[in-house]
């Protein structure tokens, strides 16, 4: 199967679960304590949701390792040995050398991973991709099991999911030659509480949310920015999200290209960490240009004289570097709910300094 097709039913998959997960009720609706509850339990529900819908492209999944392995029956044609015949010798080309070597049915020498430790948080799947050598091995199908399966499960195509936290080993081995295998050294680690303050749900620095919370956009949150991008609309004025809700994987990938282009130090000025991004939350959203001239704009002027108004907070303003930990970010919106909104606003506040909370990475 196209590697493509394969990536379409893991989009598919992905997909149904985020749908799943945008049908739960809004987490603005629910009391803290019962939400923190509930928003473990949905992880691990969508953790479960996911495996089942992966289960269901296992087929294709397999047939991709069988790819890479190449062990699908289109990677290496078989071809009969070529009988010499008579007593002529046949002049022997290289054709004929590789022929030969695919016909001699060779064991599993060695086995190569893509990583040999990770360090999961409770949730959250990985998988290595396996190389079995030498290349021509007969049969390289995989024999997978965890140490510990409690701490670290593992499925038959080899992806592992970190369920409680601590330390094990997972080992896959050739089925073919018992004594060639490769293991992977597992560390889970419980992951990050949902934090509320006063009813608000707070992410930051100080602040982050479990790998797995993946709640989608908020359904308030955007209708809210529907109404306000209607009226702005009706005034002439064209605001629109430019990045909304963003997975912690797909932020950790993000953080990580502005490290290669900028460094460090300079990254952590302007991109959150994975599991510190607001965006994860659902309730954040970046408007228009993703830069400073923005705040010039008749947009973002209007944006920032009314966003208030419909439950949202400019939430890293100028000059706040030092509080909120973020550069200044006039694009950048929080919906927090009309009524703290307007009272944000009033204080003139950001919203550290309002709850009286520290925005500052342990490390
Ligand atoms: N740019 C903000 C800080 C984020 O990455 O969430
Ligand atoms: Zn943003």
């Amino acid at each position: 199967m196209n590697r493509k097709y394969i990536f379409a039913a893991f989009a598919v998959a992905a997909a149904a679960v985020t749908l799943i997960t945008a049908g739960c009720k809004s987490i603005e609706d629910e009391p803290a304590a019962a939400v923190n509850a509930d928003v473990t339990m949905t992880s691990l529900t969508t953790m479960e949701k996911l495996t089942e819908a992966l289960s269901e492209t296992d087929t294709e999944l397999a047939e991709y390792k069988d790819e890479i392995n190449g062990t699908a029956e289109s990677a290496v044609p078989y071809e009969p040995a070529v009988s010499a015949g008579g007593d002529t010798e046949p002049s022997e080309t290289s054709a004929d050398s590789e022929i030969e070597a695919r016909n001699e049915a060779a064991n599993v020498e060695s086995i190569s991973l893509t990583f040999y430790s990770v360090t999961l948080e409770a949730g959250q799947s990985k998988m290595p991709i396996v190389t079995m050598f030498p290349e021509n091995a007969s049969d390289k199908s995989e024999l997978w099991e965890s140490s510990n399966p409690s701490v670290a499960s593992v499925n038959e195509l080899g992806n592992i999911t970190a369920l409680s936290e601590g330390s094990c080993t997972v080992k896959v081995t050739s089925a073919q030659n018992p004594e060639v295998f490769a293991e992977v050294e597992v560390t889970v680690t419980a992951g990050a509480q949902i934090t509320y303050i006063d009813g608000i749900l707070v992410v930051n620095k100080t602040y982050a949310l479990p790998a797995g919370y993946n709640p989608g956009v908020n359904s308030e949150a955007q209708d809210a920015f529907d109404r306000m991008q209607s009226d702005a609309a009706a005034e002439d004025i064209n605001i629109y999200i430019s990045s909304g809700f963003r997975s912690y994987d797909y932020q950790a990938g993000l953080y990580q290209r502005y490290v290669d282009k900028d460094g460090k130090a300079e990254a952590d000025r302007y991109s959150a960490r994975a599991g510190h991004s607001e965006h994860q939350t659902g309730l954040a959203f970046d408007l228009n240009s993703i830069d400073d001239s923005f705040a010039d704009t008749k947009e973002g002027k209007w944006v920032s004289r009314n966003c208030h108004r419909y439950g949202f907070i400019i939430r890293y303003p100028a000059d706040k570097e030092d509080i909120t930990g973020y550069k200044w970010e006039p694009w950048h919106i929080r919906y927090l709910g009309e009524e703290t909104a307007q009272a944000v606003y009033d204080s003139g506040l950001c919203l550290e300094e309002y709850l009286g909370i520290t925005s500052e990475y342990a490390d």
